[in-house]
């Protein structure tokens, strides 16, 4: 969500002579996509962001498809994964193509070591926890309910508050979106400058940068896991990483809060676009927030059935209440693919007239390339819901 942002102390002018209380020169490191054409950030280091002293290969994490190709609409219940791991090094994959593939980690380990992924850019839904994402750029609060933009090539480290969560529930519950492209606001959100623009579902006031800048001077041996090629390298830097002392620009990560999200209603059923949040080559995310329903006397709130032809459609459920679903629960994740219709469950259609409203939390993503399922996501399947919408299951 590009905007001009700063922190901490930078030079009057770009690269410019820029020096520290011992006389020596700031090191200045230029951060961006596109090369040097795209949307970009220079940040100062006290050290050079280059002296690694080693690097070894950690393993792959290469994406296996499910052998089973038989199209069927599906839903895979992820809070029955088991809680373990780290945050970035131990996501399980759920469903992907060539533009994005999507992960789901419980984390349970507080990191030593900071990551950087090389290869795309995440989305990061927090659908449980909170915390501190530390990186060159700052420190970024998040919370549950965020959507935790980080753009490929920044360095961070998730920082869990522990406090309050259930034994055993793990520090938190992520869904992460790794794209081959960039989010931003769909075009339509946006002036001809790039702003939000008034009718908008959310503006600039509601994207979070990173607040504050903490600068470590620190000499050592700092490991930094680095995610490209489908595979994970660790280097061990000779000093601490985070030793920025200032930066500028428009490449940094950012947090929205889907409670953030103002949802359009109207007499009649309004489309899903109505509820895109971010675009993205190849696909689309979209909030489903709580709104009062379609106020004419003789709307039908739910939707119609469809054919969501060149896209697959995936919900995550985020709330335990979806007005078009049954059988769901919070942390479902279906899957609707391109070639087969589908629509609201038997009943729902029926139980939605005359209704003033829905609770529901769910984020959405329509890929317009279809989705391959991940080896070992049918564990926790549930292979009843191809059949669900008749009405009498079997
Ligand atoms: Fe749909």
């Amino acid at each position: 969500m590009p905007f001009y942002h700063r922190l901490g102390q930078i030079p009057r002018k770009r690269h410019m002579q820029f020096r520290k209380e011992d006389g020596g020169l700031h090191q200045e490191q230029l951060i961006g996509n596109k090369g040097f054409s795209g949307i970009s950030s220079l940040m100062y280091h006290i050290r050079p962001p280059t002296t690694v002293t080693d690097y070894e290969l950690v393993r792959e994490v290469k994406l296996e498809k499910d052998p089973d190709a038989r199209l069927r609409h599906r839903h895979f219940r992820l809070m029955e994964t088991p809680v373990g791991g780290s945050p970035v090094m131990d996501r399980r994959p759920l469903l992907f193509n060539a533009d994005v593939s999507s992960w789901w980690v419980r984390p349970e380990a507080q990191d030593d070591f900071f990551y950087r992924n090389a290869q795309g850019d995440e989305l990061v839904y927090v659908a449980e926890g909170q915390g501190t994402l530390e990186t060159q750029f700052g420190d970024l609060a998040f919370r549950q309910g965020d959507y935790v933009v980080i753009p490929r090539s920044i360095l961070h480290r998730y920082r869990f508050d522990s406090e309050g969560r259930e034994e055993g529930a793990g520090l938190g519950a992520l869904l992460i979106l790794e794209a081959r492209g960039y989010y931003r606001a769909p075009r339509r959100y946006r002036n001809e400058h790039g702003q939000l623009i008034e009718g908008a579902p959310y503006s600039e006031r509601d994207i979070r940068p990173p607040e504050t800048l903490r600068t470590y001077d620190e000499e050592g041996e700092f490991p930094i896991v680095v995610k490209q090629y489908d595979a994970f390298t660790r280097f061990t830097l000779d000093h601490h990483p985070l030793d920025v002392v200032g930066w500028d620009g428009f490449f940094f990560p950012w947090a929205f809060s889907i409670y953030d999200f103002e949802p359009k209603v109207g007499r009649f059923h309004l489309p899903p676009p109505v509820h895109q949040t971010f675009e993205c080559e190849g696909f689309v995310v979209c909030s489903f927030c709580p709104r009062p329903y379609d106020f004419d006397p003789e709307s039908v709130p739910a939707p119609y059935a469809h054919s969501n032809v060149m896209s697959d459609e995936v919900l995550f459920y985020s709330s335990e209440e979806f007005m078009s679903r049954k059988g769901i629960a919070y942390g479902s994740l279906t899957l609707h693919p391109d070639g087969i219709p589908h629509g609201p469950h038997p009943g729902k259609t029926e139980a939605s007239l005359g209704a003033k409203g829905t609770d529901e939390y769910a984020v959405m993503f329509d890929t317009f390339r279809p989705l391959y399922v991940a080896k070992g996501l049918t564990d926790y399947e549930d292979d009843t819901y191809q059949r669900s919408w008749l009405a009498v299951e079997p």
